[in-house]
């Protein structure tokens, strides 16, 4: 019989999975494939055919970092779950397309993953602008999707095959202003976000929201560009505002560039930037250097926070990635696979509504992002972290983790 159950596969991350390596693999396979019954008219694949999965992020251009990290982490969880026997015996395959950050282009990789590879699901995107423009495609054709790691309420809202594993900017603006407000005591602060990036726009707003409601004052509200490369005149106004910090809600590379043109401006390090996820990069540190030292941001997990399970995928990343420290994208993509992967058995291997009504039902699941249960909105509910950039022992800039603010403050 191969119905599931007489072979067994676990595909929880903190259950035992373990390297049997290619060998076995290729036994297991050939084991599944040797009981096979006779498919019933109209089954798609038989057992031991590779379930497709597609992935769309952006591996080029300005947030490479982005797709880069997401994909490596998929590429851990698929290479763990296959080295474990599959998924009911069959073995995750990945295809991966390149959006160069680009809404056009998501849009078109989605595409080309359901119509021309037939993939069984999506995961991807990284930035909520991107996210928003392949759940389209992802809900007409009836295909579920995941994002890992996209932060905007819109991403899944009104569409019943997307679905997120990360928390959303409503919560994660009122981590960095409650932070402001109470730990660094800034309740004076400025404002400089990209009005071209839907995540950027609506965690700015979701910031002043919170910190006004804290007794705070918004003294600046300046916008740029994703790209720009000249921002002396918002920043000048935001020097001439009085702002004890800037509340900078982009993605690295622009972050990087304001903090090294603040610094030249002459806004000290008494004034701190403040960021949310969109920051997370090993290059923010390489392109900002000292400038950004002293400064903060929220994010879902922090490499250097001491549980079990982070220490666990940080060496496990670490020996498949030449000794690279996984950032919070690595963590949210091997989540976000492992979910897939942990659905797609309670389906039995099946897509569409089956798979959708599996993903919706992720209860409790424990990932290296925290736990996991997907609500009725098909977003998570969990905990951010705050990280500073301080100079490591090693001499290098990095983030520290700061503090941990849980969903249900
Ligand atoms: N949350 C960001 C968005 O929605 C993307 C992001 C997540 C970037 C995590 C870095 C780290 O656009």
């Amino acid at each position: 019989m191969n119905d599931g159950s007489s072979n067994p596969v676990k595909t929880d991350a903190n259950n035992g999975l373990s390297r049997r390596g290619l060998l076995g693999l290729l036994a297991m396979a050939a084991a599944a494939t040797g009981v096979l019954l006779p498919a019933p008219a109209g089954a798609q694949q038989a057992a031991g055919d590779p379930i497709v999965i597609g992935h769309y992020g952006s591996t080029t251009g300005k947030e490479a970092t982005f797709g880069i990290s997401t994909d490596n982490g998929i590429k851990l969880a698929f290479e763990e779950i296959n080295a474990a026997g599959g998924i009911n015996g069959r073995p995750l395959s990945l295809i991966t397309y390149d959006t160069r950050g680009e809404s056009g282009e998501a849009g078109k990789a989605v595409t080309r993953l359901i119509t021309s590879d037939k993939v069984t699901a999506v995961l991807g995107e990284v930035a909520s602008t991107l996210s928003l423009a392949g759940g389209a495609v992802c809900q007409e054709r009836k295909v579920p999707m995941i994002s890992p790691s996209s932060t905007n309420p819109a991403v899944t809202r009104g569409r019943d095959y997307v679905f997120r594993v990360c928390f959303i900017d409503p919560f994660q603006g009122m981590v960095v202003a409650k932070f402001a407000h109470e730990n660094l005591k800034k309740d004076k602060v400025a404002v400089l976000y990209d009005q071209s990036a839907a995540y950027s726009k609506g965690l700015r707003d979701e910031f002043k929201k919170a910190l006004k409601k804290m007794g705070g004052t918004i003294v600046a509200d300046e916008a740029y560009s994703g790209g720009d490369q000249d921002f002396s005149a918002q920043l000048t106004t935001i020097k001439a505002s009085g702002a004890q910090a800037i509340f900078v809600p982009g993605y690295y590379t622009d972050v990087g560039n304001i903090a090294l043109q603040a610094r030249k401006l002459g806004i000290g390090k008494e004034v701190p930037l403040l960021g949310g996820d969109g920051w997370d990069s090993e290059q923010l540190a390489k392109i900002a250097g000292e400038a950004i030292e002293g400064s903060y941001y929220s994010n879902h997990y922090a490499p250097d926070q001491a549980t079990d399970d982070v220490k666990v995928f940080v060496e496990k990343y670490k020996a498949a990635y030449g000794g690279q420290t996984p950032d919070g994208l690595a963590a949210l993509g091997y989540d976000a696979a492992l979910i897939l992967a942990d659905a797609l058995k309670r389906s039995n291997c099946e897509g569409g509504k089956a798979l959708r009504d599996a993903i919706a039902s992720t209860k409790g699941f424990k990932g290296v992002t925290g736990m996991i249960t997907i609500d009725k909105n098909r977003d998570a509910t969990k905990s951010a972290v705050m990280v500073e950039m301080k100079m490591a022992d090693d001499g290098n800039l990095k983030p520290a983790w700061v503090a941990t603010v849980d969903a249900a403050e």
